[in-house]
């Protein structure tokens, strides 16, 4: 897919790998100037655009926010990508612990709130901008044994309609994306076993997918690339799901 972002200047959070490399990636393949940020970076992989910054971190991030205004005057897209979820504690919710409970919902959903906050003045200042925040179809039909996750991941939702109505009257145009499940890194590990096939568990959740496979860091990209283009001018507080139809219904015949 190709669209114009030359002269535009992008942040995407939590991009040093996974789905926010992909949408940095692709931000930049079609003009954009994009500042890679992340709470960790390969020791090798900094570079010139690449900055620390942790979404939990007021000071990082307002750091991160004077830095883009100096070099570039102001912003025009934002993704709010970072986020975590839990491995250790797929548990029922009377077991889930609390510090679990803070940590997914700092970084999935007021960190979300802190990195816009921060940026929406330099979009302010510039004419308008794009914000797309990336929350996952946990947010839409609740996975069991993920509260945190599901939780904050509605919010992002919600959160992402209210800035909408808010924000529109300033030309920032505020989406979201709900991925269904991508291979990522992370994901990679847990998809695939010793013998290089899918687990068990995993050709189980794929059933629920009219595709039958997992989706691309690639497959997200795209749809985040649509949502920056000037072409989405009338497209406001909008989700996009990008899930190989997992929540278009289900698969089992009845
Ligand atoms: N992979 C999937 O199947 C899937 C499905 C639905 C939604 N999502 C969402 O997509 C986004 C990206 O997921 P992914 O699979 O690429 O994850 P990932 O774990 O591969 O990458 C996440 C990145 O965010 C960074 N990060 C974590 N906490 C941070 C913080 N506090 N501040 C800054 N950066 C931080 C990590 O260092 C990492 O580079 C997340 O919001 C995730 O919830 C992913």
């Amino acid at each position: 897919m190709k669209v114009d972002l030359n002269g535009k200047t992008a942040l995407v959070t939590g991009a040093a790998r996974g789905i926010g490399q992909a949408i940095a990636t692709a931000l930049e393949a079609n003009g954009a100037v994009v500042y890679i940020t992340d709470r960790v970076f390969d020791a090798d992989a900094r570079g010139e655009r690449e900055l620390a910054m942790d979404v939990t971190d007021d000071a990082e991030i307002l750091e991160a926010m004077a830095r883009i205004k100096a070099e570039r005057g102001g912003l025009d897209i934002l993704v709010n990508n970072a986020g975590v979820n839990t491995m250790a504690h797929r548990v029922n919710i009377d077991k889930f612990p609390r510090e679990e409970w803070d940590r997914i919902l700092a970084v999935d959903l007021t960190g979300v709130y802190q990195v816009s906050h921060a940026a929406i003045p330099l979009m302010q200042g510039n004419g308008g901008g794009r914000i797309i925040n990336i929350a996952s179809i946990a947010g839409l039909v609740p996975l069991r044994l993920q509260c945190a996750f599901t939780a904050a991941k509605a919010g992002v939702i919600n959160l992402t309609r209210a800035m909408a109505l808010e924000l529109g009257p300033e030309n920032i145009l505020v989406n979201a994306i709900a991925p269904g499940s991508i291979l990522t890194e992370g994901t990679r590990r847990l998809f695939y076993g010793d013998d290089g096939m899918f687990r068990t568990n995993v050709q189980q959740m794929i059933a629920h997918v009219p595709l039958g496979r997992p989706g691309e860091p690639e497959e997200i990209a795209h749809a985040a690339l649509f949502l920056a283009a000037p072409e989405s001018s009338y497209i406001n507080g909008h989700c996009l799901t990008v899930d190989g139809g997992w929540t278009a219904g289900y698969t089992r015949e009845f």
